[in-house]
């Protein structure tokens, strides 16, 4: 493993260049919408922004969940629609009972606020330029919505004990990642990245000097198109040295993290070289099959094999489906692995 306590000096000058490239950041952001403003939806904002409109439709967030997923937005109690509507429980924001269909799917306004005072008065002073990550990402990147208003359970024993060992899994949780908390068990590791100023969108969308860079430095990709929720290593650098030394660290512990995941939960085998989200293979599986564990059914949940398997499993789906292969939280991730490595070998 990596020798931390040797860079301690490293770190302490990466923290006090974080709370520098924080304080100047911060002043960027600009006067919220006023409490009266009303969401008007994207096609409102097309009618003025239409370059960007059409950028968006290419960027993730811009997708019709509706035309794939619509019957989920007011079907089954409406489970989806507050991570995939525009202003989910605020007053004017998306209304499950159908009358606002202008605010099905993701929409400028979650990013930069109900636009009602500004769409009819626009200016700069009515709108938010750059978002803030904690009243954005923060309310949908996590494993329910607004997840980390309050305080983030825990996952222990009992938070798994109704649940088939085949059936753990932990969509999006990227938030509580950063903030390294929820892992099994009572692990909490706030990482260094979480330091970064607007934390999420400093990294993913690049709002540095000029307001106008988002997206522009990822070569062929337009202002608000795919390129722009990708991270660029020109963030990375501000803190990591050299672009360069950025792309190695990055690359090589990457590609560590996804050796790592396949070591405990095997290959995909539709995806060779990809860790297998089901976890036919590696230590999950073999564990599981030497200790005779049902995963389909929780027939066994105070057995201390089967609890093993669970609280390995939670990690290794905590990690996969982060999505950033560690880099989030690069010690969480590693004290993830090793707990999940060290329950396995009991
Ligand atoms: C009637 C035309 C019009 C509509 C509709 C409109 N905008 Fe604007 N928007 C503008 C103009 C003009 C500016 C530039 C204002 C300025 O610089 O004073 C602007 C600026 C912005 C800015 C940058 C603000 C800044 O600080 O530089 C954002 C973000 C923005 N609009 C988002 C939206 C969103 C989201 C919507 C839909 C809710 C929307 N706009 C609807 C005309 C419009
Ligand atoms: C707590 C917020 C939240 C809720 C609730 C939610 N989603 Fe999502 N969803 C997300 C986020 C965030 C992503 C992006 C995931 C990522 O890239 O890690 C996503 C991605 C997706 C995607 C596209 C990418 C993929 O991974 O397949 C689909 C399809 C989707 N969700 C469907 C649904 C459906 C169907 C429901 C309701 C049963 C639902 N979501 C409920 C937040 C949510
Ligand atoms: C309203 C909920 C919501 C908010 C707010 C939100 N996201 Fe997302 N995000 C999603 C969903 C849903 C998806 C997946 C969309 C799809 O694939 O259909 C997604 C996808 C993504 C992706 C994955 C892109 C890819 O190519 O797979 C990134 C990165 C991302 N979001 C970052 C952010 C950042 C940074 C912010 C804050 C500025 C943010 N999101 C705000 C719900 C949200
Ligand atoms: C230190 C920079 C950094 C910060 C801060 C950061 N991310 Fe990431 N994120 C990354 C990198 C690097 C990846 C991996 C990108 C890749 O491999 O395509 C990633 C991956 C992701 C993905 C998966 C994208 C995909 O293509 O599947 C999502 C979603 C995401 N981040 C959302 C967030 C959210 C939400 C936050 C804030 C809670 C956040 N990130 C904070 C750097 C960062
Ligand atoms: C995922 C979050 C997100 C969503 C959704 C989003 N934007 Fe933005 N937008 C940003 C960020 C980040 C910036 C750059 C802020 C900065 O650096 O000053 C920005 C900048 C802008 C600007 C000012 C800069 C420019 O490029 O002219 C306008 C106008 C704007 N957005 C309009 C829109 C419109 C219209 C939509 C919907 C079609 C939309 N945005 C959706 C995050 C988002
Ligand atoms: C605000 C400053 C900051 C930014 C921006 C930043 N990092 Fe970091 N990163 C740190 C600090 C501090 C550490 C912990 C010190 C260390 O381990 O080198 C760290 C650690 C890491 C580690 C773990 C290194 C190890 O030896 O365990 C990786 C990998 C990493 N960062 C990748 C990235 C990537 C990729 C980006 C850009 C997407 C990025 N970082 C952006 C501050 C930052």
């Amino acid at each position: 493993m990596r020798e931390k306590r040797a860079v301690a000096g490293l770190i302490i000058a990466v923290i006090l260049l974080a709370l520098i490239l924080g304080g100047c950041g911060g002043s960027r952001h600009l006067t919220a919408p006023t409490a009266a403003a009303r969401f008007v939806g994207r096609a409102t904002c097309a009618g003025c922004h239409s370059g960007i409109d059409a950028d968006f439709s290419l960027q993730a967030h811009g997708l019709d969940f509706l035309t794939v997923h619509g019957d989920q937005i007011y079907g089954r109690g409406g489970g989806c629609a507050p991570c995939h509507t525009v202003g989910y429980d605020e007053p004017s924001g998306f209304d499950p009972g159908g009358s606002t269909p202008h605010l099905e799917s993701i929409g400028c306004e979650e990013c930069h606020g109900a636009g009602g005072d500004h769409a009819s008065n626009p200016s700069s002073s009515n709108i938010n330029r750059v978002p803030i990550a904690e009243e954005t990402c923060w309310d949908c990147h996590v494993s329910s919505y607004k997840q980390v208003r309050g305080p983030v359970p825990t996952i222990t024993d009992a938070s798994l004990y109704e649940k088939a060992p085949g059936s753990i899994t932990i969509h999006h949780p990227q938030t509580i990642f950063l903030l390294g908390e929820y892992g099994y068990e009572h692990l909490s590791d706030p990482g260094p990245h979480a330091l970064v100023n607007n934390t999420c969108v400093s990294c993913h969308l690049n709002p540095v000097e000029s307001a106008t860079t988002l997206g522009l430095r990822n070569a062929g990709h337009a202002n608000h198109g795919d390129g722009a929720l990708h991270p660029d290593l020109t963030t990375c650098a501000r803190c990591h040295d050299s672009e360069q030394q950025a792309k190695s660290l990055f690359e090589g512990f990457e590609e560590e993290m996804e050796e790592q995941l396949i070591e405990l939960g095997g290959e995909d085998p539709s995806n060779p070289g990809a860790p297998d989200a089901d976890c036919g293979g590696g230590l999950l599986n073999s564990y599981a099959t030497t200790h005779n564990i049902d995963l389909d059914n929780n027939s066994d949940p105070d057995n201390q094999y089967v609890k093993n398997y669970k609280g390995a499993r939670h990690n290794y789906e905590y990690l996969l489906h982060d999505g950033s292969y560690g880099t989030h939280n690069p010690p969480f991730a590693e004290a993830l692995l090793e707990e999940a490595r060290e329950l396995l070998s009991d």
